[in-house]
């Protein structure tokens, strides 16, 4: 995975933000494929946790001054946490090899399907001239 596969918004704060969320992932699953201990990965995951909930905060905030009905994406970013703790207290329960393997799981498709796909929806407004 790359920071190169998410298209660029053309707003810094945004395009920092998810660079930051694909590294952060890049990492998780170097440790994972490593078979990093789970204290490592426990605490990888709360990083990008960390970095997604000040992205997302970053994001409203920008989509919200740009005058976007946000309701849904908060919502969306709301349960895209909830998942991730959902899926980390289930990590917590089991064992072996294939323990992180959800999360990670989990993590890869959030930056997929939230961060490329469903970001990118907004990018024309973020990008359109302020009215006069
Ligand atoms: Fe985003
Ligand atoms: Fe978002």
């Amino acid at each position: 995975m790359s920071g190169k596969l998410i298209p660029a918004s053309g707003v810094a704060v945004i395009d920092e933000g998810h660079h930051a969320l694909c590294l952060h992932i890049e990492d998780i699953v170097r440790h994972w494929k490593l078979g990093s201990e789970d204290g490592v990965m426990e605490t990888l995951v709360q990083a990008f946790r960390t970095a997604a909930m000040r992205h997302f905060e970053e994001e409203i905030q920008l989509l919200t001054e740009a005058g976007a009905a946000t309701d849904r994406h908060c919502r969306a970013h709301r349960d895209l946490i909830d998942e991730i703790d959902t899926q980390l207290t289930e990590t917590r329960h089991h064992s072996g090899r294939n323990r992180w393997f959800a999360l990670v799981d989990t993590l890869e498709r959030i930056l997929y399907e939230h961060e490329i796909e469903e970001d990118s929806r907004y990018y024309g407004l973020l990008s359109a001239p302020s009215a006069p």
